[in-house]
């Protein structure tokens, strides 16, 4: 069980099915359909983003994949052994997570990257089995705000419990020994503003392997 809506056809989210309909006019090689979370449900670490990229994650198929977020992300997770393999951008690269799982808050690509408060609740369910069917879970990193404050929902917490700060850890009284660390997003905006350099963002991972003790 992949914890995506049924494969291609989801039907909860009317504008992001408007969306998609448009999308598959256009670009009827792309996937368009809810992304399929990448990695193992038995792994203690999982990162959660926002939602597929319109020429990214929903082309490829695979979270961050083809995205400019994920060509920060993907390289930095290789290089503290986090995964093997070439990241080159396609599902079928060979490229494997180790002890990591990536996922979406929204898993269908939203116009302008931007999903309403409606469609965040709507596709919430997904992110509560998931989590739920992930045994070993320890670490979940949330990548930006909009991600942060879905694992709170998803985990049954109030946003008072906990700040967005990227960088900051929080235990979550959810479940034992889960820790939450935000990191603010990879997007190009952030990276070309200076909001997150990629030295700030090895600086969480580094903080996550130490936590792990990988
Ligand atoms: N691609 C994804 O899959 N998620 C994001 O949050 C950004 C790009």
């Amino acid at each position: 069980m992949d914890f995506t809506p049924p494969q291609k056809e989801c039907d909860l989210c009317p504008r992001l099915c408007a969306y998609r309909k448009k999308n598959r006019e256009k670009y009827p090689h792309y996937h368009n359909g809810p992304v399929t979370p990448f990695g193992d449900l038995s792994a203690e670490i999982l990162i959660v983003g926002l939602a597929p990229g319109l020429n990214g994650a929903n082309q490829t198929n695979r979270p961050f994949t083809n995205d400019y977020a994920g060509d920060v992300l993907y390289p930095i997770l290789k290089k503290y052994g986090f995964a093997q393999g070439e990241y080159e951008k396609r599902k079928d690269d060979g490229y494997k997570l180790l002890n990591v799982r990536i996922t979406n808050a929204v898993r269908c690509v939203p116009p302008e990257n931007k999903p309403t408060t409606e469609e965040e609740k709507t596709c919430r369910q997904f992110l509560i089995k998931e989590i739920a069917a992930m045994s070993n879970l320890k670490i979940i990193l949330c990548l930006g705000t909009i991600s942060h404050k879905n694992v709170l929902q998803a985990l049954g917490l109030k946003q008072s419990y906990a700040k967005f700060k990227h960088g900051e850890l929080y235990a979550l009284p959810a479940r034992q020994q889960l820790t939450l660390i935000d990191s603010y997003h990879t997007s190009r905006y952030n990276i070309n503003t200076g909001v997150l350099t990629y030295e700030m963002f090895e600086e969480i991972i580094k903080k996550i392997k130490g936590l792990i003790n990988q």
